[in-house]
């Protein structure tokens, strides 16, 4: 993720509340269980099951997951392009 900063990701994960569903190490208080636990993201192979998961697609999947999966509990939460090359850039770090 050319231009995308870790360290800014890791602030918008905690601005949105991420950790509310999901484990996501190294960010306090982010112990949800609603969703999939974030750590070691970087092995994962698809997202939700379906889309493969590359830091593109993951990307995308954070802007706008009920374009992928739209029974998805996951909601849109406003994050732009740009913020969720942040977070993706995070996630990856691990
Ligand atoms: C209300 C709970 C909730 C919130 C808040 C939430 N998510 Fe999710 N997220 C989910 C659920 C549930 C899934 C599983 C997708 C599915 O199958 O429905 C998911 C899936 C994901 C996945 C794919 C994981 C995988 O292994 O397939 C990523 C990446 C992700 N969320 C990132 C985020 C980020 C980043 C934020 C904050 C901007 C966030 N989520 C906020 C509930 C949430």
């Amino acid at each position: 993720m050319p231009g995308a900063s870790a360290p800014r990701g890791r602030a918008l994960i905690t601005y949105y509340g991420c950790g509310a569903c999901h484990r996501i190490s190294g960010i306090d208080q982010a112990d949800g269980r609603v969703g999939p636990s974030l750590e070691g993201f970087a092995e994962r192979r698809y997202v939700s099951g379906r889309l493969a998961a590359t830091p593109a697609s993951v990307a995308q999947w954070i802007v706008d997951p009920q374009r992928y999966l739209p029974q998805t509990i996951m909601p849109t939460l406003g994050v732009t392009p740009g913020q969720a090359r942040d977070i993706v850039a995070y996630l990856y770090r691990q």
